[in-house]
């Protein structure tokens, strides 16, 4: 089977182009900068481009679409780049995958659920973005699903829980503390420390999507969340026993979304996927990577 990877030199990205082809897809990946993964075929392109994404769609089984705005601070400071990546871009690409006949895997997150009204928050919880990033992403996956209903494209939607793993971005919490203990620099936690999130492994993500690309499941969103809550205390904890140095406590930072306990069961049911790797275990492949 053939699969476009959007997105493809980003964090998530990576680890999924490289889960498909272990798993025996033939993988191109598209994206503005180039994919240096052995083994994918990189092409450098803008989904934004209608006519040039829909050349290079052709010929594909499923699309895997990961490229977005993904940095929550840069969707705050440019919401109209936002819009346009996160919402037309997936029109673009259901529009692509309708004139391929591909299937579609979006890369949704959890941060569509806004407050959560109940715990665990599963995928029939009412869905209340506010923030330029989730409204986006939400948008983005409507759009999708709408194709999905409307134009007969295959589409599921993953919605991720918050990934970590080698290859991050800088100013994710993980490298900020690791890169700031190593400096022998004071940790600062926003807020008390004690807002949880349910880290998700990026390999188990990319597990994931190969799950989906390959399944009949269609027209709904899937939760892909870890069943670990840590705080972020817990997360400066286990970086400060590594690399010991000072804990310092800040304001909270503003569009910082209230943590909600999401749960993973119907993905179990429909693809048969849970989260394998431990938070223990992943967070000691961060902390004994060699950093250059
Ligand atoms: N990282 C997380 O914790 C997390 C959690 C939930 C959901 N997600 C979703 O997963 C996806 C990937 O996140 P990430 O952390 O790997 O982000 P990332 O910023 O590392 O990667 C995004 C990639 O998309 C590419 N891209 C952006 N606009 C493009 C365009 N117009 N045309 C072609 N390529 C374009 C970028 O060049 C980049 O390589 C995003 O859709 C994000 O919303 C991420």
């Amino acid at each position: 089977m053939k699969a476009l990877v959007t997105g493809s030199a980003g964090f998530i990205g990576t680890h999924v182009s490289r889960a498909m082809l272990a798993d025996g897809f033939d993988v191109t990946g598209y994206d503005q900068k180039d994919t240096d993964e052995p083994g994918v075929e990189s092409v450098i392109g803008n989904f934004l481009d209608l006519e040039s994404l829909t050349t290079a769609v052709r010929g594909h089984d499923v699309i895997v679409h990961i490229g977005a705005i993904g940095d929550v601070y840069l969707a705050a400071t440019n919401p109209e780049l936002a819009a346009a990546v996160n919402v037309t871009g997936s029109t673009n690409i259901a529009l692509a995958a309708e004139a391929a006949g591909a299937r579609v895997v979006y890369a949704s997150t959890w941060e569509v659920y806004g407050d959560p009204v109940y715990e665990p928050v599963d995928e029939n919880h009412p869905c209340e973005p506010d923030h330029p990033y989730n409204i986006t992403k939400l948008a983005g996956e409507r759009m999708l699903l709408a194709a999905n209903r409307l134009r007969d494209v295959p589409v599921i939607a993953l919605r991720l829980g918050t990934a970590y793993g080698l290859g991050m971005r800088p100013n994710s919490v993980f490298e900020i503390f690791i890169a700031k203990a190593l400096a022998g620099e004071p940790i600062t936690i926003q807020g008390d420390g004690s807002q949880g999130r349910q880290f998700t492994h990026a390999r188990d993500i990319a597990r994931a999507f190969v799950a989906a690309a390959k399944s009949e499941a269609r027209g709904m969103p899937l939760n892909v969340v870890s069943p670990e809550m840590i705080s972020i205390k817990q997360l400066a904890e286990l970086v400060t026993e590594r690399f010991p140095t000072e804990v310092t406590y800040g304001q909270p930072r503003p569009g910082d979304v209230t943590p909600s306990y999401v749960s993973a069961s119907r993905i179990e049911e429909v693809l048969g996927w849970k989260a394998e790797v431990s938070f223990e275990e992943g967070m000691e492949e961060l902390l004994s990577a060699d950093r250059g």
